[in-house]
């Protein structure tokens, strides 16, 4: 099983690589934030557990996660390639993460770390629109959607997430800080991280990702 992670601060542009890159490099994309967002819109045991930490911008107990990953990941078979964008954050989670694969005769391949300035992911993320239904991600000046407020992909809904609003956003990143930014240290020390720059175009970003996990461009 191959496991390939985007690791980043919020709005660095995780969700956009990964959408980018998915199809041309075969990968299952698993974004934990999309499948605890589906999980809330359906109202299940889960979502109604990680709402209230969700919109404060606070992570969401390890042991959901990892339930919830799992799950995923066996109902995909062990054959399968996976891309993670948002997973692990926190060293309990990347501890599992590995202890989880290893019984599945896997391990974490390579890890992107994408990097953007505080400033620039706070713009982004105060710009953001997303589509309710698929999770394509739009921005309203950058990239908007053709038909405002409708979907290019499914014609879904777009909308700005409810945990896009400044005091969340500004919660989150530091959050990041002191949960997720260790995993940094871990990850390059075991040689498995490459740094790309993100806060250039987004075609740009994409190619440089590709090349880093030795994809195409
Ligand atoms: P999650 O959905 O994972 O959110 P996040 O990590 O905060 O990351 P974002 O989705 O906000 O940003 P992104 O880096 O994907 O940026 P994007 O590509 O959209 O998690 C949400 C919540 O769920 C968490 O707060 C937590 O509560 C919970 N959760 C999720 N996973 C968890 C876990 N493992 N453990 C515990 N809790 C968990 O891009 C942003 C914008 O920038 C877009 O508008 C895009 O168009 C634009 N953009 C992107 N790249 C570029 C570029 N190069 N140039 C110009 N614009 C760009």
């Amino acid at each position: 099983m191959k496991a390939i992670i985007l690791l980043g601060a919020p709005g660095v542009g995780k969700g956009t690589v990964a959408e980018a890159i998915r199809d041309t490099m075969g990968l299952t994309h698993l974004s934990t934030g999309d499948m605890l967002r589906a999980a809330v819109k359906a109202a299940t045991p889960v979502g109604l557990k990680a709402e209230s930490f969700m919109k404060r911008g606070e992570l969401v107990p390890d042991e959901v996660i990892l339930a919830l990953v799992f799950d995923r990941i066996d109902r995909d078979g062990k054959d399968s390639a996976f891309l993670f964008d948002g997973f692990p954050r926190t060293s309990e989670q990347a501890k599992l993460l590995d202890e989880g694969l290893a019984r599945r005769e896997g391990a974490v391949d390579r890890v992107v770390l994408l990097e953007a300035p505080r400033d620039l992911c706070i713009e982004r993320l105060c710009g953001r629109l997303t589509c309710r239904k698929c999770a394509a991600i739009y921005h309203a000046r950058n990239h908007p959607p053709k038909n405002p407020g409708r979907c290019d992909l499914c014609g879904g809904e777009v909308v700005t997430r409810p945990d896009d609003k400044r005091e969340t956003i500004e919660n989150r990143l530091d959050v990041f800080k002191r949960q997720t930014e260790g995993l940094i240290a871990l990850y390059d020390g075991r040689g498995l991280l490459a740094r790309v720059n993100s806060a250039q175009p987004k075609e740009k970003t994409i190619a440089d990702t590709l090349r880093a996990l030795g994809g195409s461009k």
